[in-house]
This record gives structure tokens, C-alpha cells and sequence, in this order.
């Protein structure tokens, strides 16, 4: 579904993303596990355009969308569900979700919502309340339920289980859970290794803005490369082969 070749993302002279590749079959939840700064976040604006790209080229569904921006990727059908949430606290829960179905006519957007209140019917009841009252978890609720009002055939997620108890990561988890059973391909970039484990079928490794393996999640979970990510004694520029 989607096809990532080569991406490589400067900041001027610092490369924090260098030639990964990478892809998502439709109907799975792809993962990309990494340590702090491994170029996660990276990866996925790059993918998005929405940083400069220095090279690499990106297919959705066949279709070469490299050349695409960012609001006619989200066209296409590719959503971000953003790091840090990226909420509106002030603003209703209701007015954040119709942010993610910005510039569609009302009808879409209220059929949308409408959509969203039958997933998510303590939205509903809610759905006036300003957003940052909510818990860690509902927060990161809202922030996902918005990436789908934009009826993604992908979903982006950065880190949604940043920041929050072990409880609401379980809340979190199920919510993907519900997603991915309906169908919607996401890429789920996350250093909550069980999450991963739980919710992918494939993952990668990032270290150092490379990618440092890659394959079935129950083979690289224990491996040397997760290990190395995430212990840093991996702390050194990946060389050579590398095991896929
Ligand atoms: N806008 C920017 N300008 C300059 N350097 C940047 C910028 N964004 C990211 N970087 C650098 O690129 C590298 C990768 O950052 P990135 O945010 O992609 O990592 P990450 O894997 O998402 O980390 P985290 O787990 O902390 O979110 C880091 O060295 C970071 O400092
Ligand atoms: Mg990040």
C-alpha cells in the first residue's frame, strides 16, 4: 500500500533520516520502533512532506505521490496522528475532531462525526467539554479519532502511547486494536516495544536515521538490533549489510 524508497531528510548539514526504506501492506499495522532522536518523527513527516526531503521516492496504492503536498496526501488517503497529540486544550472535543475534516463540506464533516460519536459514544456525551480536561488516554483518544476524520486509508501514528499510565496505554492499545480490525492500514512508530508486539504484524528498527533491521515482530523483538536500539549499545552509525 505504501512504499518508501530511500528517504533521506537533512536539517542543513544534520541527516537525521538517511535512505530508509520501508512498507505497509494494506489491512496491518506496520511498526517502527527507535530510540529517542533515531528519526521516527522524521520518517513519518518526511513521508508526509511536511520536512524537506533530500531524496527518496513515495508510492500509495501504486500511484507515485512523491511530488505530492501534504494536504493532497491527506486527500489521497494518509492521516498523521501527530507526536505530542497536538490537541487544541481549550478548544471542545468537538471542535478538535472537525479540525481533521478541515475543508470539507458540512455534510462530510457532520457525517464524519457522526461516525466518530458511534465508535466513541462518551465522545458524544463529551463532545462540548474543552479537550485538555480530558485524561492522558481520552486526549490521545481524541487526537486518533481526528486523524480518521479525514477517512484515511493509512494512518500515521507518532508515539501514541507517549506519556501515559500503563492503563491508558492498555485504553490506547485497544482503540488501535478496533481500528486495525476494521481494516485501516496504519504505520504505528512507538518505543512501547509490547505495543508494538500487541498491535504488528512487521516492524523496523531506526537507529542513527537508518534502518537497522527489519521483519515479522515476534523474530526482531528480542533481537539484537531492539536491544541495541533501545540499551544504546548500538551508539554507533550502522555499517555495511545490514540483517533484514
Ligand atoms: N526541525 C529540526 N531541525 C533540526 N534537527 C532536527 C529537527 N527535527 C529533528 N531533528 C534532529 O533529527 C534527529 C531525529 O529526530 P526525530 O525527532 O525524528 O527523532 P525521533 O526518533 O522521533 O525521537 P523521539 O523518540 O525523541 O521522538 C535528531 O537528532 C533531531 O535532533
Ligand atoms: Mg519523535
Amino acid at each position: 500500500m505504501l512504499t518508501v524508497s530511500d528517504l533521506t531528510v537533512a536539517f542543513g548539514p544534520t541527516v537525521a533520516v538517511r535512505g530508509v526504506s520501508l512498507t505497509a501492506e494494506a489491512g496491518t499495522v506496520t511498526g517502527i520502533l527507535g530510540a529517542n532522536g533515531a528519526g521516527k518523527t522524521t520518517t513519518l513527516l518526511g513521508i508526509l512532506g511536511h520536512v524537506p526531503r533530500r531524496g527518496g521516492r513515495i508510492t500509495f496504492d501504486g500511484r507515485d505521490v512523491t511530488a505530492l503536498d501534504t494536504r493532497a496526501l491527506v486527500r489521497a488517503g494518509i492521516a498523521l496522528c501527530p507526536e505530542n497529540r497536538r490537541l487544541f486544550p481549550s478548544m471542545s472535543i468537538e471542535d478538535n475532531l472537525l479540525l481533521g475534516a478541515y475543508g470539507q463540506p458540512r455534510a462530510t464533516r457532520q457525517a464524519r462525526l457522526a461516525r466518530t460519536y458511534e465508535r466513541f459514544g462518551w465522545l458524544h456525551d463529551r463532545r462540548a467539554e474543552a479537550a485538555g480536561r480530558l485524561s492522558g488516554g481520552q486526549q490521545q483518544t481524541v487526537a486518533i479519532a481526528r486523524a480518521l476524520m479525514s477517512d484515511p486509508r493509512l494512518v500515521l501514528l507518532d508515539e501514541p502511547s507517549s506519556g501515559l499510565s500503563p492503563v491508558a496505554v492498555e485504553e490506547v492499545g485497544e482503540v488501535l486494536r478496533g481500528i486495525a480490525r476494521d481494516g485501516t492500514a496504519m504505520v504505528l512508530v512507538e518505543q512501547n516495544v509490547r505495543l508494538v508486539e500487541r498491535l504488528c504484524s512487521t516492524a523496523y528498527v531506526l537507529a542513527h536515521g537508518q534502518v537497522t533491521a527489519s521483519g515479522p515482530v515476534d523474530e526482531l523483538i528480542g533481537g539484537d538490533a531492539v536491544s541495541d536500539a533501545y540499551l544504546g549499545t548500538g551508539d554507533r552509525p550502522a555499517a555495511g549489510p545490514q540483517p533484514r
